[in-house]
């Protein structure tokens, strides 16, 4: 199939590369948001999200006329969908007196909507959202045949999910092996002629529920394996064990990869995309509740943390480093670090909370400050929340010479390895216990 001209709506960190990959190689591409700032933010050929490379690629497009931003779609070829699928923070479902997330689909829904009336015979739709098992031909498929046309039979439908690592969006987009599976055949073959635009990676043909299942297997594996790695970190501290240690060692093992435990997981894609098995088949899925459950009560393990290491937190001063939901990129969706910023500033501490990659952070109720000297000056004690290169990398000399705080709390074993003790700082750790034994080593 051909595509001259196609349609991506959501200009976000994924639509918004997607567009500009799709614009520098030869497509006319209109880029549609909602969000009449990023529109305008567009069209001024400056950027609204922190991705390396995105800028000049933007401009390049832009500039080139192959890329057009506007705020409504228009009659294409092909159209991708890469809105926002969250989950509701205002309602749940409940299963046996469990509550679970919900999925908000409204943004795949109004975007399917705003695409109907442009459907043409022989398009191609590609739902790229993440999406609860059976979206494509539950959803969106009976949304674009208020067209009149069939999906499958009048207009190619398929989903191919994302899998790109944000700080390495450009470069994942074109080598990552890409999942398209149509509602027919048909379909899937035209989303790999789409994709092999620009893929270098292999590109692989499924059906569509099968490839919706993809992207959530392969998060949800991630999201589980943390929680193991989290309960492991709480083991550790209760058998005298520093789990950083233990882990390294376990991962001797030919067949064993622990991953590493943190303050929690966050994100739109890890901390969300379980929930959207556990709602569709909450019978099926204990085992991915209960690691969501473990996830998301890292940050309250993390404020005990900080509570044991410095008792009453009332009229503490604190410097919390790094607020993104992980290490080298400016997302703050779902951070464990915002959470444990608020645990702590809901027990009275004084928190000045230092984000490089969002100076001003914008978070309601956080108070955020724009420089690492101002978090520090006043401190007590530091809390490492991210392992951003910048933080990871202070040395104690230079902590030393910026803050009076001599108690470090390291959530993430971004500091582990150094002589802080000789630089006259107490480093507690998480997964390390106080009470260690170390006079047999
Ligand atoms: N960011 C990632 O690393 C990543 C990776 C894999 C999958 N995903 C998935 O991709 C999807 C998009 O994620 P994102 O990170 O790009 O989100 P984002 O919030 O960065 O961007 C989404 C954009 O869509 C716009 N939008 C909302 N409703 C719209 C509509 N009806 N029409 C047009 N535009 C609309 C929003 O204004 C926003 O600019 C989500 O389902 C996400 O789970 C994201």
């Amino acid at each position: 199939m051909r595509f001259d001209k196609i349609c991506v709506l959501g200009l976000g960190y994924i639509g918004l590369p997607t567009a500009s990959t799709f614009a520098a190689n030869g497509v006319q591409v209109v880029g549609v948001d909602i969000d009449l700032r990023i529109v305008e933010t567009l069209r001024r050929g400056e950027i609204h999200i922190h991705e390396p490379g995105l800028r000049t690629l933007v401009e390049a497009a832009i500039k080139s006329g192959n890329l057009r931003v506007e705020n409504l779609p228009e009659e294409a070829d092909a159209f991708i969908i890469a809105v926002p699928t969250p989950f509701f923070h205002d309602k749940t479902g409940e299963y046996n007196g469990e509550t679970y997330k919900l999925a908000d689909m409204r943004a795949v829904t109004s975007a399917a909507e705003a695409i109907a009336p442009h459907l043409r015979k022989g398009n191609l739709v590609v739902l790229e959202s993440t999406s609860p098992p059976r979206t494509t031909v539950d959803l969106v498929a009976p949304i674009l045949e208020i067209s009149g046309l069939k999906a499958g039979a009048d207009f190619n439908l398929a989903y191919s999910p994302e899998r790109v690592l944000p700080g390495q969006i450009l470069r994942e987009l074109i080598d990552n092996a890409r999942v398209i599976g149509g509602v027919t055949p048909e379909s899937a073959q035209a989303g790999y002629d789409l994709y092999s635009i620009f893929v270098r990676g292999e590109i692989v043909k499924t059906d569509a529920t099968t490839a919706e299942m993809v992207k959530l297997m392969e998060n949800t594996y991630r999201d589980v394996n943390i929680a193991i790695a989290n309960e492991f970190s709480r083991l550790a501290d209760r058998f005298g064990v520093d789990v950083w240690e233990a882990i390294s060692l376990a991962n001797r093992h030919p067949r064993v990869k622990i991953l590493s435990p943190g303050p929690g997981v966050g994100g739109h894609c890890i901390s969300v995309d379980p929930w959207f098995l556990v709602e569709t088949a909450p019978d099926l899925t204990p085992l991915i509740y209960a690691s969501r459950q473990v996830n998301d009560s890292q940050p309250h393990y993390v404020f005990d943390l900080v509570q044991r290491a410095l008792g009453s937190l009332k009229g503490r001063k604190i410097a919390a480093l790094g607020l993104a939901y992980k290490p080298d990129v400016d997302d703050l969706r779902e951070s464990p670090a915002v959470e444990v910023v608020q645990l702590l500033q809901d027990a009275g501490a004084l928190v000045k909370a230092f984000e490089p990659f969002k100076p001003v952070a914008g978070i309601p109720g956080i108070d955020a400050v724009p420089t690492l000297g101002e978090s520090l000056a006043d401190a007590e004690a530091v809390i490492l929340l991210v392992n951003h290169s910048s933080l990871k990398d202070l040395s104690p000399e230079k902590l030393k010479s910026i803050t009076p705080a001599r108690i470090l709390i390291d959530t993430i074993n971004g500091w582990g390895g150094r002589d802080w003790e000789d630089a006259g700082f107490t480093l507690h750790r998480l997964g390390v216990s106080e009470n260690r034994d170390n006079s047999k080593r």
